[in-house]
């Protein structure tokens, strides 16, 4: 009986977080105007209309191996769309609209997708002995597919920011936030050992990139309390940043310059006020910020988003480095007296809410980077966890013991190419369940569309 209730409880929780997370994703196709759907807002990926199948082949080609003999609808569709694009494989794509199928159509996949794993997998968890063919129990693939569809809702969010304003339907905005002056200095972090990974447990899902737990020795350091503003990356520009070569890693400079990139791409240019404006250019009074849904006089005190690529130029014009994932990982949850926390706040035993950071999809975009001032990690480093994900130096790698999931083997060992690199805390558009001290993420350092930003250090 009680193993029973304990049952019934973990398949209500996860029937409840895989109907919110397919709340999520309808609804954010939903702000987009029908014949957007074909467009490709970033070079490197798929049009919108791949994400609406992907979805779903997902979950199918996932899920159906806990039961065996169910039948695919639809076959040619479980492989069109299995799988995204890796942002630096080969070329470009160079598909176009009328290679895919109708909306129509993909929307008949999707519901009958729905349909068919709603009817055959409800209740799975409660029968005794179910499992994957490796012996993984069906808890950790439907966690797999929640959080799946969870990071694409983040992915597109990225991607419908492209989009021009008309082609969404815009969203009530919230309302601004603001902080008092921000005061941005360095604290000083001590040497001492931080835990990376997750220790193996029935009980906590994490990808096969966040095994295994283990400790590394972080020599003190010094590290930036606020997130890098707008206001001190326009200082950066203004000092010539973009045309120093210096500054620049040679790949990153040969990407910069064969691009034409000169600032941030959240930055646009003001009207065509074509002369005399220079030197207000570089206060920052010709500069808006595309928000979702609108254009904006550059926020100073938003935190900046921009590709590594850019954060490690400014870093270096600063006299300064990026953290390493290790030393982001101390200055976030390691604390005086040698424990870790599982949350950078409070006492860090407190669930991710709305008063604790901008995540978890209440906001469309950026607050102040010291919007949260009473939420600082042990050591009193502001807003790690929300806001805009972090940029690391660490190249995306396996730790120690990493072995591949077998049910989904090239999620994060086809990144191990000394290309991505690890991305630590979180945006406005992450969910909740990913803010976990272990959950990495990364991308490519010439990735410029991601809700990203940095912080520095000095060792
Ligand atoms: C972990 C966010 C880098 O979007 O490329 C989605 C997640 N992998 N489908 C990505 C992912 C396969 C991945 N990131
Ligand atoms: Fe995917």
């Amino acid at each position: 009986m009680r193993v029973a209730e304990k049952g019934l409880l973990v398949t209500d929780e996860l029937t409840e977080r895989a109907s919110d997370a397919r709340r999520r994703s309808d609804a954010l196709f939903n702000l987009l105007r029908e014949d957007a759907f074909y467009d490709r807002p970033i070079p490197e990926r798929h049009r919108i209309v791949f994400y609406v199948g992907h979805l779903e082949a997902f979950d199918w080609n996932l899920l159906k191996e806990l039961r065996p003999g169910l039948k695919s609808a639809h076959p040619e569709f479980d492989r069109l769309f299995a799988f995204g694009i890796d942002p630096v494989g080969g070329g470009l794509p160079t598909d176009l609209p009328s290679d895919w199928p109708s909306l129509e159509i993909v929307r008949d996949y999707v519901n009958h997708v729905r349909g068919t794993l709603d009817r055959n997998l409800a209740n799975i968890i409660l029968e005794p002995n179910s499992q994957t063919r490796d012996g993984f129990p069906p808890r950790t693939l439907f966690n797999a597919a929640i959080e799946h569809r969870l990071m694409h809702v983040e992915t597109l969010a990225y991607m419908l920011h492209q989009l021009p304003l008309d082609a969404k339907v815009r969203q009530p905005n919230s309302l601004p936030l603001a902080g008092p002056p921000i005061v941005q200095r360095m604290v000083s972090i001590p040497a001492g050992v931080v835990t990376l990974g997750l220790a193996r447990s029935p009980e906590r899902f994490g990808w096969d990139n966040e095994y295994a737990a283990h400790t590394v020795d972080v020599p003190a350091f010094e590290i930036d309390r606020h997130k890098v503003t707008n206001r001190q990356y326009l200082e950066f520009m203004a000092a010539g940043g973009y045309e120093t070569h210096a500054l620049w890693e040679e790949d990153d400079w040969n990407w910069k310059t064969a691009h034409g990139i000169f600032h941030p791409l959240f930055w646009k240019r003001e009207g065509n006020r074509s002369s005399g404006q220079t030197s207000s250019q570089k206060s920052g009074h010709t500069w808006l910020w595309q928000t979702m849904f609108d254009e904006v006089p550059l926020p100073l005190d938003w935190p900046v988003y921009v590709s590594q690529a850019e954060a490690a130029a400014y870093a270096h014009w600063a006299g300064k480095s990026l953290p390493t994932e290790a030393e982001w990982q101390r200055a976030a949850y390691g604390t005086i007296d040698g424990a870790t926390r599982p949350y950078p706040w409070g006492n860090g035993d407190e669930a991710p809410n709305a008063q604790l950071g901008n995540f978890d999809f209440h906001r469309w975009d950026p607050v102040p980077v010291n919007a949260f001032p009473d939420r600082q990690s042990a050591f009193g480093v502001h807003d790690l966890l929300g806001n805009g994900w972090e940029w690391t130096s660490t190249a995306f790698g396996p730790f120690p013991d990493f072995e591949p999931f077998p049910f989904y083997r090239g999620y994060s060992a086809d990144f191990f190419d000394g290309k991505h690199f690890v991305m630590k805390g979180g945006s406005a558009r992450t969910a909740a369940c990913m803010l976990r001290s272990t959950f990495r993420n990364w991308f490519q350092a010439h990735y410029q569309y991601v809700y990203a930003g940095f912080r520095c250090v000095n060792r």
